[in-house]
């Protein structure tokens, strides 16, 4: 099995034992640390309640930031190139979502789990061991320099579909 491969296996593996384990106490929560990490980083663009511009998506009330612990941690760490469709409609920036693989895996954690929390979304805190095993995923399948690149909003969605995908075929090799 190539390394990339058993990495994502690995990372999917890592996610499973999470989240049977939920219920216990996060590694991370968001909070007053959350919210300085944000302004320091992302209100510029998002503005300071996460309610975007005409330009740049909202994070409040937000299906990305709603969605999957996964692909919201794989934005924070290679950035993102749009357009991409948020809360019905579709942005074009010429602002690019800049990679934040400078922040360690817990500042990453903290940071999306603090963005849940704005009012118009719902959605747990992200453990830092997510980011831990999506970084690793990235590392092992395009090297340290993976952040080169951003994603495009397909890519991300076809991501979350091979996820779905292995999962299924990681129960069937368990449960049969
Ligand atoms: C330089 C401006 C800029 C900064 C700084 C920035 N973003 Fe973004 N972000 C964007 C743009 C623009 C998009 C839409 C995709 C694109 O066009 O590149 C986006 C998209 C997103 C998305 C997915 C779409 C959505 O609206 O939910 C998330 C999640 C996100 N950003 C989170 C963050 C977080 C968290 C930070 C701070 C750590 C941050 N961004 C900092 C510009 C920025």
């Amino acid at each position: 099995m190539l390394p990339a491969r058993l990495f994502q296996f690995a990372s999917l593996a890592l996610f499973l034992i999470l989240a049977s384990s939920a219920g216990e106490e996060p590694s991370s929560t968001p909070g007053a640390s959350g919210r300085a990490i944000f302004v320091k980083n992302c209100s510029v663009c998002h503005r300071g309640g996460g309610e975007g511009t005409r330009h740049v998506p909202p994070l409040n009330g937000s299906e990305w930031v709603q969605g999957d612990d996964r692909t919201l941690a794989r934005i924070l760490l290679r950035g993102l190139e749009g357009p991409i469709d948020v809360g019905g409609r579709e942005f074009i920036s010429p602002l690019k979502m800049p990679a934040f693989s400078q922040l360690s895996d817990e500042e990453i954690a903290t940071v999306i789990s603090y963005v849940r929390s704005f009012p118009k979304n719902g959605g747990a805190p992200v453990d830092a061991r997510i980011v831990t095993a999506e970084r690793s995923a990235l590392v092992a399948e395009l090297g340290s320099h993976y952040a080169e690149r951003r994603w495009t909003a397909p890519e991300l969605v076809e991501r979350r579909t091979r996820d779905a995908s292995l999962f299924r075929r990681l129960r069937r090799l368990i449960f049969g």
